[in-house]
């Protein structure tokens, strides 16, 4: 029985990844989601045990190694292996800079906590077990992690640094059998700019994007899944996504321009 393990899979894209996976493995699929809140946890298993998938629900917060570990430690005493570990939790934050107060400047390093850290905790852990599967890695990052996005100094810090961990980890693994998948989705339409946070630190309640050509959460876990089914190195959503990491080499003064444009007018520098 194939064995994945999906983090941030409460809502959004992790939830939509594990209800795409349900359905193409079904009875030879185990999956094992994790996030803080158990009753969306329990929604999602619910969808999922209807293709026929074994499903496990652990109440996990990525921003705890602890938490990570026992997570990876209960999939594998559960299911006896781990062939697909999938880094998805994260948080959002919409804030110039230079309107975060010092004393609020500490929930850069819990966003980086969820971000990053959260997978690079739970790939440490399940790294043994995904060598003995010569499993998978896919690392949710964003095009935030290619191009560094105005009003998201911290958010593009977290996807930068996830970018680079895994490029590293890809080419340390190179003659392991263990593949890791870069994805980077451009504006998805989930709720995560809505609870993301603002310069204070607490839930935004508005997006500061336009999101109006936003891709569906349908269209973005299948892609991810077929990149992570062809072991390919990443997935760059979005034809944007895919000119800009090329033409900020070239003319990265026209990049910025573009990320800017991109900010609602309320939500650009003054
Ligand atoms: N939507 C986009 O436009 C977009 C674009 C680029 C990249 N991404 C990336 O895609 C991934 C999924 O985002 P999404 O849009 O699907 O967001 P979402 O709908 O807000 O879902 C985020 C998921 O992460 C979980 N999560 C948040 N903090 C957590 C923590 N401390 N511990 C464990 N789980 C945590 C949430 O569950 P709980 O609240 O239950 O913990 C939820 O399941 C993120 O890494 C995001 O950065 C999204």
């Amino acid at each position: 029985m194939k064995t994945f393990v999906i983090t941030g899979a409460s809502d959004g894209i992790g939830a939509e990844m594990a209800c795409q996976i349900a359905q193409a493995h079904g009875a030879d699929g185990a999956i094992v989601l994790a996030a803080r809140n158990r009753d969306k946890l329990e929604t999602v298993a619910a969808q999922c045990r209807k293709y026929g998938a074994s499903v496990q629900v652990v109440p996990t917060n990525v921003a705890d190694e602890g938490q990570c570990r026992a997570l990876i430690d209960q999939a594998a005493r559960h299911c006896g292996r781990i062939d697909v570990l999938i880094n998805n939790a994260g948080v959002s934050a919409q804030a110039l800079f230079e309107d975060v107060k010092a004393q609020d400047l500490h929930w850069y390093e819990q966003l980086m906590k969820v971000n990053l850290w959260g997978s690079v905790w739970c790939t440490h852990a399940a790294l043994p077990h995904l060598k003995a599967s010569c499993g998978r890695i896919v690392a949710v990052s964003s095009l935030a992690g290619l191009v560094g996005v105005p009003g998201r100094t911290a958010y593009s810090a977290t996807k930068f640094a996830m970018t680079g961990f895994f490029e590293a980890l890809r080419a340390e693994l190179k003659d392991s059998g263990v593949s890791v998948t870069t994805a980077y989705p451009g504006v998805v339409a989930t709720r995560i700019r809505y609870h993301g946070l603002n310069a204070r630190g607490e839930a935004a309640g508005v997006s500061g994007l336009k999101e109006d050509d936003a891709m569906s959460t349908a269209e973005c876990a299948r892609l991810i899944i077929a990149g992570m089914n062809g072991r390919r190195r990443e997935v760059v959503m979005t034809t944007r996504g895919k000119l800009g990491r090329f033409v900020k080499l070239l003319a990265p003064g026209w990049v910025e321009k573009m990320a800017l444009a991109a900010l609602k007018v309320e939500a650009r520098p003054h």
